[in-house]
C-alpha cells in the first residue's frame, strides 16, 4: 500500500500504540474519582496537556481537550459568541475547513452576519477585505492556518495584528499544521488555536483547543467539572493519552520528518509535471505546507484517477474529502477562481513521515499511464 492521503488522516505512531495499549490493560479509573486510581488517570492526562502545551509554546492550563478538530472549531465559534452576545458579527475566510465554513452557514440562518473573506488565486485571504469587514460587533476572526486541500499558509500574524487593533479576538484552524511545521502560539499572536490528535499520528476522535489565558468564552458542553466546566463529560482517556504522546513523539521528531517529506514531495512534484501534460498545479508556489500538493489533471475526472490509483493500492483524495462521491465543486477550488470542470479534474497528494522513495517512485511510475489512459476515454477537453 501506497498512502498518500495524510492530511486526511494520518497511520497511529507504533509509540503512541503502544502507549494506549499499555493504558489500556493497565487504568480504567475515572480521573475526576478521589482515589488513587481515578488520580493515576488523572496525571496521565496532564502530562498529555503538557506534552501539548510544550509543543505550542503555551501553559498547559490553556488546553482544553475536545472530541475533534471540528468539535474544536466550533467551541471557539460558538463560545466567543456565547461570551459577547451583543456582538452579532463573524468573519472567516471562503477557503475554511467545513467544520468553520458550515457552521458559519448555520450561524447566518440563526441571524448573525458572516463575512466570507475572498482569496487569492493562490488561496491567500484578502487583508484589505479584512479592514473592511470589522466592525464593533466583530466578536471573531477565524482564518485557518493552512488549507487542508491545497496548503497554503495564511498570513495569521497580520490577520491577528489588524483584528486586534480593532478589538476583535481571533482563532485559527491549525489542524494541518501543527505537526508540519513551527505553531506556537505567541509567534502567531491569536486567541484560539484548533488542533486535532489524527493528524499527528495520534488516535482519531480527540482534539484539542488553545485558549489564551484571560480570553471571555462560554463553555461548550455543561455538565460536570471536568475541563474547567468548559467541556464536561468523562475525558476519552485513552484518545487523551495517545495525542499526548503522539505531541511527545513529535517534538523529538517533526524537523526530521519535515525534511524528508519535502524532499519526497519536491521530487513528486517535480516527476509530475515532467512526465504528464496539461498539469496545473493548486496552492501557493512557496507559502504552503510542502507535503500537500494538489494538481489538476486537464479533461477528466479526478475520481477516476483516484478510484483508477486505489486500485494499485494507492490512496488519494479528490480536492476536498467532504464533496468526494458528489457532485459539489470544492468550494476551496472554486474560492481560487477554478472553472468547475478544471475543479472536478484535482487530486490532492499529502505526504507524511511514513512515506518513502520508493512510494514515489510508485507514483511516478503508475500515475502517468494512468492519466493517458483515462484521458483517452473522457468526453471534455477544457483548456486553461
Ligand atoms: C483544517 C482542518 N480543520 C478541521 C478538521 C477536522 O478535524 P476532525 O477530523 O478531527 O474533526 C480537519 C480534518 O480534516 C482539517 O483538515
Amino acid at each position: 500500500m501506497v498512502y498518500l492521503d495524510n492530511n486526511a488522516t494520518t497511520p497511529l505512531d507504533p509509540a503512541v500504540a503502544d502507549k494506549m495499549c499499555r493504558f489500556l490493560r493497565e487504568h480504567f479509573g475515572n480521573p475526576s474519582s478521589l482515589y488513587p486510581i481515578g488520580h493515576a488517570v488523572r496525571d496521565l492526562i496532564q502530562e498529555a496537556r503538557e506534552n501539548i502545551a510544550k509543543q505550542l509554546g503555551c501553559h498547559r492550563s490553556e488546553i482544553v481537550f475536545t472530541g475533534s478538530g471540528t468539535e474544536s472549531d466550533n467551541f471557539a465559534i460558538f463560545g466567543i459568541l456565547d461570551a459577547q452576545p451583543e456582538k452579532r458579527e463573524i468573519i472567516v475566510s471562503a477557503i475554511e475547513h467545513p467544520a468553520v465554513l458550515r457552521t458559519g452557514n448555520y450561524l447566518e440562518k440563526k441571524g448573525y452576519k458572516i463575512t466570507y473573506l475572498p482569496v487569492d488565486s493562490h488561496g491567500i485571504v484578502d487583508l484589505g477585505a479584512l479592514r473592511d469587514a470589522l466592525t464593533p460587533n466583530t466578536a471573531l476572526v477565524s482564518v485557518m492556518h493552512a488549507n487542508n486541500e491545497i496548503g497554503t499558509i495564511q498570513p495569521v500574524k497580520d490577520v491577528v495584528r489588524i483584528a486586534h487593533s480593532r478589538g476583535t479576538l481571533v482563532h485559527t484552524d491549525a489542524a494541518q499544521t501543527f505537526g508540519k511545521s513551527e505553531v506556537k502560539v505567541d509567534d502567531l499572536g491569536v486567541d484560539l488555536l484548533t488542533i486535532a490528535s489524527h493528524k499527528i499520528y495520534g488516535p482519531k476522535g480527540v482534539g484539542a483547543l488553545y485558549i489564551r489565558k484571560g480570553t471571555n468564552i462560554a463553555p461548550f458542553i455543561h455538565g460536570g467539572h471536568q475541563e474547567k466546566e468548559l467541556r464536561a463529560g468523562t475525558e476519552n482517556t485513552i484518545g487523551i493519552v495517545g495525542f499526548g504522546e503522539a505531541a511527545r513523539v513529535l517534538g523529538e521528531r517533526w524537523k526530521k520528518d519535515r525534511d524528508r517529506i519535502e524532499r519526497l514531495a519536491g521530487r513528486l512534484k517535480d516527476g509530475i509535471e515532467t512526465s504528464i501534460p496539461k498539469v496545473h498545479f493548486n496552492g501557493h508556489p512557496e507559502q504552503r505546507i510542502k507535503s500537500t500538493l494538489n494538481f489538476s489533471f486537464l479533461g477528466l475526472e479526478g475520481e477516476a484517477v483516484l478510484l483508477a490509483l486505489a486500485t494499485k493500492e494507492i490512496y488519494v483524495s479528490t480536492g476536498s474529502a467532504c464533496s468526494e462521491g458528489s457532485e459539489e465543486v470544492s468550494p476551496v477550488l472554486a474560492a481560487i477562481g477554478l472553472r468547475p470542470e478544471i475543479a472536478r479534474s484535482s487530486i490532492r497528494i499529502s505526504l507524511g513521515r511514513f512515506n518513502t522513495d520508493e512510494d514515489v517512485d510508485i507514483v511516478l511510475r503508475e500515475l502517468p499511464e494512468i492519466v493517458e489512459k483515462i484521458r483517452k476515454i473522457s468526453p471534455f477537453d477544457p483548456e486553461f
